[in-house]
Formats: C-alpha cells, sequence, structure tokens
C-alpha cells in the first residue's frame, strides 16, 4: 500500500526547497517504494488563499497522512496580520494539533563542511548532538498569553510557562530511548534557579531516569550555561532534552556548529497510537523562509531533503532508504557541490537549489548501483 505524504511548501524558500523534495520521493518511488503525494497550503499562502493560516481541511489531511513535510511559513508580506492567523500560528496549529510533543533536531557536523562552522574544526569534526525539544507546551502555549490594555496608557504583555509532569515525563522518556540507541548520554537542559518549571522539569527528569533509565547517563545544566557551553565545546553532548523555548534557541545555536542553517532537519513526533502503533508525525527544517534570498533560486534544499530521510527512517521503517539518502547528501558535499550558504569565506562558485537536487538525485543513482 502506498505511503500517504502530505507535502506543505509554505512560503519564501519553502517550494523551491520542496521541488528538490519532490525529485527525491520520485527517485524513490521509481525504486521500489511506493508515496503517494498530496500537497496543499500552509502559512502566508495559506492566509492569503482562505484567511487561515492552515485550514480545517487542511488539518483534516494533516490527521490522515501517514506523514507531513513542511517547507517553511513567514516573510514580511504577513507581519502585520492579526497574530492568530499569522503564518506561525498555522505552523503552532499543527503541532498543537497533532500532538506532536517530541521535536528532534539533529545537530550533525559533515566533514565536507567542518571549515565552515563558525567554531574551529577540531571543536566540531564529528559533531554528533541531537536536541529533544518538548514542543506542544511551555510558555508557546501556556495560558493567559496576551496584551492587556492598562487603560494608563501601559499595556502589559504576558506569556505564560507551563509544565505538566506527563509533559516533562513524555519527552524524557523520548530522549532517554534515543540516547540507548545512540552514546547513552542526556543531558537536561532547564533553569531552575529562577523558573518554577524548571524546578519540576528537573525533579521529573531525574524520577524517570532512575525509575527507568539507569543505563543511560544523566546530566543538568542551566540553560544558559548549556548554551556557552554548546559553543565551547560541543562535542561534550550526545542527546540534550530541554523545553520548547530554550530547545528552539538551542537548536539554532547547534544548527550554526555545523556550517549553515540550510543544512539542518527535524523530526516532530506524537505518542504511539495504543492500536496501530504509528506515530503522527511532521518533518520540517530547522529554517525558515528566508526572504532575503526567497525567489532567487540560491537556497540550500539540503535541510528539507534530510527533513525526508528522517521521514524515511521514522514514519516509514525504511532505515536503509534514509541511510542511502543521507549517504548521497555525504557524498555530493565531499564531491564540493555547494549553495551560497555553503561557501564559507574562502569562497567559490555556488550552485542553485535545483542543481543541488539535481546532483543529491544524480547521487542516489550512484549509490544504488
Ligand atoms: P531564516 O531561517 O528564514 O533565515 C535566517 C538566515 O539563514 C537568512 O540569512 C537566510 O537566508 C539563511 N537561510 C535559512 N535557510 C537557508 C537555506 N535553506 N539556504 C540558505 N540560506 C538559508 O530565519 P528568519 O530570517 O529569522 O525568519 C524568516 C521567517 O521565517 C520569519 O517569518 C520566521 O517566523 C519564519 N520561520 C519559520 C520557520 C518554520 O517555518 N519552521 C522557522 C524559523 C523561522
Ligand atoms: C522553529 C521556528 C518556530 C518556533 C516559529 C516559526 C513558530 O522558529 O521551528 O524553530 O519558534 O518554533
Ligand atoms: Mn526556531
Amino acid at each position: 500500500m502506498a505511503h500517504d505524504l502530505l507535502l506543505l511548501a509554505g512560503d519564501g524558500i519553502g517550494p523551491e526547497v520542496m521541488a528538490e523534495v519532490k525529485k527525491v520521493v520520485g527517485w524513490f518511488n521509481a525504486n521500489g517504494m511506493a508515496f503517494a503525494v498530496e500537497e496543499d497550503l500552509v502559512g502566508g499562502c495559506a492566509y492569503d488563499a482562505h484567511g487561515q493560516a492552515v485550514s480545517d481541511a487542511t488539518m483534516d489531511k494533516a490527521l490522515k497522512a501517514d506523514a507531513v513535510l513542511l517547507g517553511a511559513v513567514g516573510g514580511p508580506k504577513w507581519d502585520k496580520v492579526p497574530y492568530e492567523v499569522r503564518p506561525e500560528a498555522g505552523l503552532l496549529r499543527l503541532r498543537k494539533d497533532l500532538e506532536l510533543f517530541a521535536n528532534l533536531r539533529p545537530a550533525k557536523c559533515f566533514d565536507a563542511l567542518a571549515d565552515f562552522s563558525s567554531l574551529k574544526r577540531e571543536l566540531v569534526e564529528g559533531l554528533d548532538i541531537l536536541i529533544v525539544r518538548e514542543l506542544t507546551g511551555g510558555v508557546y502555549f501556556g495560558e493567559p498569553k496576551e496584551i492587556r490594555d492598562l487603560g494608563n496608557g501601559q499595556k502589559r504583555a504576558i506569556d505564560t510557562q507551563v509544565y505538566d509532569t506527563y509533559e516533562i515525563e513524555r519527552i524524557a522518556a523520548v530522549a532517554f530511548d534515543l540516547a540507548r540507541v545512540r552514546d547513552k548520554r542526556v543531558c537536561s537542559m532547564e533553569k531552575r534557579n529562577v523558573m518554577r518549571s524548571g524546578v519540576l522539569w528537573n525533579e521529573v527528569v531525574t524520577q524517570v531516569h532512575k525509575d527507568r533509565y539507569s543505563d543511560v547517563q544523566l546530566s543538568h545544566m542551566l540553560a544558559d550555561a548549556g548554551g556557552m557551553q554548546l559553543v565551547r565545546a560541543p562535542k561534550q553532548f550526545d542527546v540534550i532534552v530541554t523545553d520548547n523555548l530554550f530547545g528552539d534557541m538551542l537548536s539554532d545555536v547547534a544548527a550554526m556548529l555545523t556550517g549553515s542553517l540550510g543544512m539542518l532537519p527535524s523530526a516532530s513526533l506524537g505518542a504511539p497510537d495504543a492500536v496501530t502503533g504509528r506515530r503522527r508525525a511532521l518533518y520540517e527544517p530547522v529554517h525558515g523562509s528566508a526572504p532575503d534570498i526567497a525567489g532567487q533560486g540560491k537556497a540550500n534544499p539540503i535541510a528539507c531533503i534530510l527533513s525526508f530521510a528522517m521521514a524515511l527512517r521514522y514514519s516509514f521503517d525504511a532505515g536503509e532508504a534514509a541511510d542511502r539518502l543521507e549517504r548521497a547528501v555525504e557524498t555530493v558535499l565531499a564531491d564540493g557541490v555547494r549553495t551560497g550558504d555553503l561557501l564559507g569565506p574562502a569562497g567559490g562558485a555556488a550552485v542553485s537549489t535545483s542543481a543541488m537536487g539535481d546532483a543529491i538525485v544524480a547521487a542516489l543513482d550512484g549509490n544504488a548501483r
């Protein structure tokens, strides 16, 4: 039976990088796999079409699909639209309504790019860390969340950080499970020195570890110090587990360590269904819609292509296909094929988004032989 894949390309460079993923999906369809691809709108383009950043009809499709792949949303065109229907709200609704609480953001340094990191080669060479970000709780969704008019010419902006025990338990378990098939080390980051949610986070992660995962090594860091350690000596980490907001910031930091934001994929997973074992899942690059380069054929499609590799691994039980796709990306980078973001200070000739996609598909052929 075909795998149902919903593609939501979104705004800015989203459609440009998604076009390259379609070539890759086409390659797998021609080589023994069966993906039934459907496409729909999300973000600013959805707002322009029907006044909502994601429509109920699109949400229905996303709920039914085996996996959703998203490009990017947002852009200056929609800066002034009301908060509830902003492009970003579409993405947040997808995450919340699909209950995708576990956001996996791997930061892996490809050898060919070690010199383009903002850190010295020896600090990032061989880097392979995984940030597990809680995605449906915390200050992103806590209530109250509003701007109050105080009536005296002043306003008060309120965001609320809220975490319940079960939310911390389930994200901790995901981090420990993933660590078990990696280097068996988890570092939990919060700010228990100032935040009550940090105190509970620390307690619950410690308890889950004690009850079920004593074979994994657990350490704790205050999130600000964690950010410092990430740029001082990133290789000390294996899996980092943290809340929604800290995870957002720390994963952008980790992204730059690997050379470019244009390289980093992510997977957002729900709980396994009790009957089918199937997890709802959405895959997306860590980067945004890059309005500064949109429409110019300059975007690096690798983050989106590697997001599809994560879909192969986590939604379609196709680990070998995922390995093959990741190897194809490595081959192309080792051959010196570079989009502009991967050139580094030394400069050189950049290829277009589309040429990068073609090179990866050609490398898939090579690796298939
Ligand atoms: P951004 O990630 O879009 O861009 C940051 C910088 O990285 C830019 O200079 C951009 O050109 C570069 N860049 C990003 N992806 C690239 C790629 N694939 N290839 C080459 N260069 C790349 O972040 P931003 O500028 O802060 O945000 C722009 C818009 O995107 C905002 O509306 C923001 O809300 C939105 N956003 C969306 C997502 C998402 O859809 N998941 C994620 C982050 C930001
Ligand atoms: C990300 C983005 C989103 C977030 C925005 C666009 C809502 O920055 O996926 O990292 O803050 O989670
Ligand atoms: Mn972010």
